[in-house]
């Protein structure tokens, strides 16, 4: 799997990491602010927008299918949308990059509007299950023609009006509760998502936040959410709080430097996102939340992280749902642990932008960690704080968090540590090398 335009990049080891730094604006929420003011009725305003292309992906999209989206010379983003039950026919395939969140909720928005869509990704996306979604929005009334497997391409042609349905989820999977409650929106009655394990809830809060009817009931079969159709969503001026998903790197990228000591501002810490910071606690890391405040509707603070000796543990399974995109960086943070770490329970790793137990066991081996590798996860032996050998060469296979917790065992390593291809860190984190310079790393481009 080969990027078109492979940029292969060498880490090396720093002697610390200090200062200030703010990571840019939460994936997930910006692909949502994005959609929802696209369905909206009048101008929604969105601050601290991710500009990183799975985000600009869905931008286009809702372009494509009717919204006016333009970028302020302010950063400040404005979009006109077309309400509930206006995107309009595009006109060519929605080509979705590398992002599986862009996807998987917009098939659920297409599902019950009348009209009918294809979606083209590249090779990594290309991989990914879609049956998760194409069933229950089958079930809806929509038609699905896709490649073998359930695969990219695809063609969703929506019905209107679909059936509400109640869904109970089979995988623990914000995106796919998040494309029924979308494909919801523009459906009569209601339609109901029950989820046994909680998953990350920012398509439930920004849609109460954009007006949406929409009840969440803790019941013994876990979290029941409805959601009213046919609704009219009022425009919104959001601000997107920092990814704890891209602070992870820099949490973990202290925590083993030796001396280390780094203020990550601005981190959403929504509990559904913020499993990390307990794991890593439990370890032994030093993290202080400093200012906690509300931003957006979720809770943020800025975290300093210094150095701390981490000790290998048992990552409890229950916290997975709350960390699923942080296991890479987990795993290198296990690395430098004393004693051995177990990080199970996590199979739906398996099916990311890459295979990331196996692709991770591998980059990790590449660079002298020793590693077991199970069906839901990884056992690491650590080194009790000192550095890996590194020396080796990591396959970062289309996946942008392979790569970036590469560059943070390399920070660290006794040979710096090659990534054959770091260009699929524009996908999230387009400023990462440049934050991993001014704190004190070292990189060089080939
Ligand atoms: C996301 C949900 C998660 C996560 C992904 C973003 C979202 O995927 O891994 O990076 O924005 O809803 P799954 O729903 O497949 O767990």
């Amino acid at each position: 799997m080969a990027h078109p335009d492979p940029r292969p990049v060498s880490v090396h080891s720093a002697p610390r990491l200090a200062g200030r730094i703010r990571v840019p604006g939460d994936k997930s929420i910006s692909h949502r602010a994005l959609m929802l003011s696209a369905l909206a009725v009048g101008e929604s305003q969105v601050e601290g927008l991710l500009e990183g292309e799975d985000v600009l992906a869905t931008a286009a999209a809702m372009r494509a299918m009717g919204a006016t989206i333009v970028r302020g010379d302010d950063a400040i983003w404005r979009i006109n949308g077309v309400g509930v039950g206006g995107l309009l026919q595009p006109q060519a395939a929605l080509e979705m990059g590398n992002s599986g969140t862009s996807t998987r909720l917009l098939m659920g928005l297409v599902a019950s509007h009348p009209i009918t869509a294809t979606f083209t990704g590249d090779a990594s996306l290309s991989t990914r299950p879609m049956n998760r979604v194409i069933d229950p929005l089958s079930t809806m009334g929509a038609e699905f023609t896709a490649s073998p497997g359930g695969r990219l391409p695809l063609m969703v042609r929506g019905l209107c009006p679909a059936v509400p349905i109640t869904y109970r989820l089979p995988v623990a999977s914000a995106q796919v509760k998040s494309a029924l409650l979308l494909a919801g929106l523009n459906t009569p009655g209601i339609t109901r998502v029950i989820e046994p394990v909680p998953t990350r809830d920012h398509s439930e809060r920004m849609l109460a936040g954009f007006g949406a009817e929409i009840s969440v009931e803790e019941s013994d079969e876990g979290r029941i959410i409805s959601l009213t159709g046919e609704a009219e969503l009022r425009p919104q001026s959001i601000v997107v709080p920092g990814d704890p998903s891209s602070a992870a790197f820099w949490m973990v990228a202290a925590s083993i430097v030796p001396g280390s000591d780094v203020v990550i501002e601005n981190v959403g810490l929504n509990p559904t996102r913020a499993g990390l910071v307990t794991v890593l606690r439990l370890m032994g890391a030093d993290i202080v939340e400093q200012d906690p405040r509300v931003v957006g509707g979720e809770p943020v603070a800025d975290l300093r992280v210094r150095h701390a000796a981490l000790s290998g543990i048992e990552v409890p399974h229950d916290v997975a749902p709350s960390m699923i995109d942080e296991y890479p960086v987990l795993f290198v943070a296990a690395a430098f642990a004393s004693g051995r770490t177990i990080a199970r329970g996590a199979d739906e790793l398996r099916v990311k932008e890459s295979d990331r137990i196996a692709v991770m066991k591998a980059a990790l081996e590449a660079n002298g960690v020793p590693c077991e590798e199970h069906e839901d996860g990884l056992t690491i032996e650590g080194t009790g704080g000192d550095p890996i050998p590194g020396g080796g060469t990591v396959a970062s296979r289309l996946d942008h968090r392979i790569a970036m917790s590469m560059a943070v065992a390399g920070l660290h390593a006794a040979q710096p540590i090659a990534i054959d291809d770091a260009s699929p860190v524009a996908t999230s984190f387009p400023s990462f090398f440049d934050l991993l310079t001014q704190l004190g790393g070292r990189v060089t481009w080939a």
